[in-house]
């Protein structure tokens, strides 16, 4: 496999990523055996690939399985987020009455999906959980419920499978830790 330059170490191949969220999509095919709507909400942009993979990875045929988008920031400056949230793009359905899973990216302060998180639970879902590809651990600064976990990673900052710097590298079919020459200039 040929790794982009501005990547200083592959944290995990596509094929670990793959692996690690087929055993993700087991557990909530067991959790949501019962249940007839559920909605999996991704977090744009960072969340599609993740989306892609999670929802192929779960197999509820006796479920009305439905996947929708938001498009949130942050407010705040640069980068530290504020733990306020802008919705630039709402979802399209009614989550009244729906199981629903936010299907994240990753986590870092966790401020961000603190605030989505009652933003969420003011529309009455039946139930809410988050399924969070990557979180960093020791950067949280809140604590917020977060069921399914793909990996847990270091604080050091993180490109590819659809998560960017500057709108760049989310094309890139593994997550790779970034060296620090690609975003100073
Ligand atoms: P908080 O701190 O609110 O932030 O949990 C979560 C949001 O910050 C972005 N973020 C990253 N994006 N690589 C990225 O591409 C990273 O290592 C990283 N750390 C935080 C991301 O938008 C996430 O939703
Ligand atoms: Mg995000």
């Amino acid at each position: 496999m040929s790794v982009h330059p501005h990547i200083k170490r592959v944290i995990f191949t596509d094929q670990q990523i793959k692996d690690r969220i087929i055993e993700v999509g087991k557990e909530i095919t067991n959790d949501y055996k019962d249940s007839k709507e559920l909605v999996l909400i991704g977090v744009l942009k960072g969340s599609f690939m993740y989306m892609a993979d999670l929802v192929r990875a779960i197999n509820l045929p006796n479920t009305h399985v439905s996947v929708d988008f938001m498009s949130i920031s942050s407010y705040g400056h640069g980068t530290t987020s504020s733990g306020v949230v802008k919705i630039n793009m709402d979802l399209k359905a009614d989550i009244a009455g729906k199981d629903v899973i936010v299907v994240e990216d990753i986590i870092d302060t966790g401020l961000t999906l603190q605030s989505l998180l009652v933003n969420l639970q003011a529309r009455n879902p039946a139930s809410l959980q988050v399924s969070v590809l990557l979180r960093k651990k020791e950067a949280l600064k809140v604590e917020v419920p977060c069921k399914y976990i793909g990996f847990d990673i270091p604080i050091v900052f993180i490109v590819g499978y659809g998560l960017d710097f500057a709108e760049k590298y989310r094309e890139l079919p593994y997550l790779g830790e970034l060296k620090e020459e690609a975003y100073k200039n």
